[in-house]
């Protein structure tokens, strides 16, 4: 008796996606990239370890992802490193590096990747997730914010997700938040002791975070405390209102949120979320706003900039869920165009380069290296949804002619035994079936 192994598991909050998942994060990963570079931005990558330092400095010291959230390690030789939660910092981080503001102008930059939070792992919430970001660095103009949300609002509506609500507000700039943080510290000192045990250490180290406390009996408290935009100087005022007027023009309805202050340190003015009715607790698909210090923050010469980042993990729920209920075409598992049954062990060389040569075609091809009689094989091609099935048995290799059968309609051809023979009749079957695609033989 062989010993019994425990088996591994994935680590709490990281999980593995499986097709056909992951066929429908390629979908809204393509649709993604279709509308980023419709509106110019181009694509970054950064690396997924930075120092600890960026993060501290960015994101903000008191902040929850900072204090409890990130993973973080000493490497060999003593560099405290972490894991990205979030890669608006090095996309700044990389454009300070690069001296990209050399160039001038605005850089529009997109980003897709892991990210990493040490949370409490929930639907929607998990330690190692995934988001679709980009960042517009170079400019302070509210057309910019403006335009940006536009062009999210496109994406969600090419995903076909309706139920969702742009939450928008402004936290102001070190002008004028100071004062509001004077006044909002006033208001806490009266409340403090009847709230959380967070809040009550929130209220002296960062009192804005207050205002995102989750907990239920906080509520009613955060609701009549001070609001930000009662206290806006005039610029931050005239960004917010030309905010708001840009999006009325360009047809994008909001909500005003004056609680909405994020759980990152780094914005001013424009703050806003975008939230899915399909989602649940965990209901922010994509957040964001203006950050226009946060260059000089790291370092780096004055680059005002504005972005965003979707979970990707949070809107593809919502995708799936909306495809669901659409008369919209969810992705299936994708279907082989061919399957290969060979029988006989003469039969394996001709079949194997058959398959060679069709994929190279960029044909999907299926081909088992298990000896196999006939009607197994062609069980197999039903169950894997193949459209056709080419049999080579030995007196196809005497024939010079391979059988090939289509797995609709039952119906049986002899092709020439030559590869450009068999592709160029695949190619004409399927070209018949109008709109389907010769790779794979779909509807397109
Ligand atoms: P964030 O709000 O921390 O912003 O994250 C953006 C989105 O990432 C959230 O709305 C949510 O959909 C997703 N997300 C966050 N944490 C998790 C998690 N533990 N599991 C699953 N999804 C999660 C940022 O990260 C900023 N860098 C956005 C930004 C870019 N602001 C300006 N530019």
């Amino acid at each position: 008796m062989p010993k019994h192994i425990e088996p591994i598991q994935s680590v709490k909050g990281t999980r593995d996606l499986l097709p056909p998942e992951t066929e429908l994060w390629q979908r809204v990963e393509e649709e993604a990239r279709r509308v980023f570079q419709a509106y110019g931005f181009r694509e970054i990558r950064t690396p997924i370890l930075e120092a600890t330092a960026l993060f501290a400095r960015s994101v903000g010291a008191d902040t929850d992802i900072v204090t409890k959230e990130m993973y973080t390690f000493q490497d060999r030789d003593e560099e405290s490193l972490t894991l990205r939660p979030e890669a608006t910092a090095s996309v700044v981080r990389a454009y300070i590096e690069h001296r990209l503001y050399h160039e001038g102008g605005l850089h529009k930059l997109y980003y897709l990747g892991p990210m990493f939070r040490r949370d409490r792992p929930q639907k929607g919430r998990y330690r190692q997730f995934y988001q679709m970001g980009a960042e517009v660095l170079g400019s302070d103009h509210p057309a910019i914010d403006v335009e940006t949300i536009e062009m999210l609002v496109l994406l969600l509506e090419r995903l076909a997700l309706q139920e969702f609500t742009l939450l928008l507000n402004s936290v102001g700039c070190p002008r004028c938040r100071p004062e509001y943080l004077k006044v909002l510290r006033r208001a806490l000192e009266e409340v403090r002791a009847n709230l959380c045990a967070d809040c009550q250490r929130r209220a002296v180290t960062n009192p804005l975070r207050v205002l995102d406390c989750k907990v239920e009996a906080d509520q009613p408290i955060i609701e009549r405390l001070p609001r930000m935009v009662d206290y806006l100087c005039m610029e931050c005022r005239q960004h917010l209102e030309a905010v708001k007027s840009g999006l009325q023009d360009s047809g994008v309805a909001y909500q005003d949120v004056p609680r909405l202050v994020r759980g990152l340190d780094y914005y001013t003015r424009t703050t806003f979320e975008i939230t899915s009715g399909a989602l649940g607790a965990q209901n922010a698909i994509l957040g964001g706003g203006r950050y226009d210090g946060l260059s000089e923050m790291l370092g780096g010469p004055p680059a005002p900039g504005f972005g965003f980042a979707i979970g990707e993990d949070r809107l593809a729920l919502a995708v799936k869920e909306a495809w669901e209920k659409q008369p919209i075409e969810a992705p299936r598992a994708r279907r082989p165009l061919a399957y290969i049954a060979w029988m006989g062990d003469a039969a394996l060389g001709a079949a194997a380069k058959l398959a060679r040569e069709l994929r190279r075609q960029n044909l999907s091809i299926e081909i088992s290296y298990q000896p196999n009689k006939l009607k197994r094989a062609l069980g197999t091609a039903s169950k894997i949804g193949a459209r056709f099935t080419v049999i080579i048995g030995e007196g196809e290799l005497a024939s010079g002619r391979y059988q090939v059968k289509d797995m609709g309609t039952g119906q049986q051809d002899e092709v020439e035994a030559d590869p450009g023979k068999v592709a160029a009749y695949l190619h004409e079957k399927t070209a018949k079936r109008e709109g389907s695609n010769p790779a794979t033989g779909e509807r397109t």
